[in-house]
């Protein structure tokens, strides 16, 4: 997908469940002449998300949705994604599995992070899970979505040294700061 010199950038969501500093990092990317993507939409399934103070900090709109029923929900967001003109979305710590009809809708331009060297160690607890495995290296992974968990296409990976007293809380917290450099290196890869 090239980007033409001069072009408006690409119009993104980001759909978030927690923390959200993967949204704000790609947030702080977005600002950058170089980045190909703005951010205009926050979406999120969970009202407490921590991450949904960065909408009002970045004056950026927020949207949340139910998942009690995944078919109404999706239904509706693919509502509100086409009202926003939204042309890419980015997953970023977003807990729920989005049906292959929804990703049929955006072929090829929906992107996860997750924080392992997929295909290893797709799924929840996935830090506690890599300690137990005695494991040398984790890391982080960006890749296209497909309807599968944490499968699609590898865009890039970052290794991580596992260290002698790390526990899931350190560990994961040294992946993420790899997280932050590797999400908008995979978006400046696909454009
Ligand atoms: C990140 O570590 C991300 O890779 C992970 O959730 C965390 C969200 O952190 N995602 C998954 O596990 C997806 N399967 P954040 O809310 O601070 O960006």
């Amino acid at each position: 997908m090239a980007v033409l010199a001069g072009s408006k950038k690409i119009r993104t969501a980001v759909f978030i469940s927690g923390s959200g500093s993967n949204l704000k990092n790609l947030i702080k990317f977005s600002k950058l002449k170089k980045s190909p993507i703005s951010i205009n939409l926050i979406l999120s399934n969970n009202n407490k998300a921590k991450g949904l103070r960065f909408a009002k900090i970045f004056k950026i709109k927020k949207k949340l949705f139910s998942f009690k029923n995944n078919t109404l929900a999706e239904k509706k967001i693919l509502v509100v994604l086409k009202k926003n003109k939204i042309e890419f979305i980015c997953l970023a710590g977003f807990m729920r599995i989005l049906s292959k009809n929804f990703i049929k809708n955006f072929r090829g331009k929906i992107l996860n992070i997750h924080p392992s060297l997929l295909p290893q160690f797709k799924g929840l607890n996935t830090h506690e899970r890599v300690l137990k495995s005695k494991k040398k290296y984790s890391g982080c992974t960006v890749h296209f979505v497909s309807s599968k968990l944490d499968s699609g296409k590898i865009i890039v990976q970052k290794k991580v040294k596992i260290k002698k007293n790390d526990t899931s809380k350190i560990l994961a917290k040294r992946i993420l700061n790899q997280e932050h450099k590797l999400y908008p290196k995979a978006i400046m890869k696909i454009f």
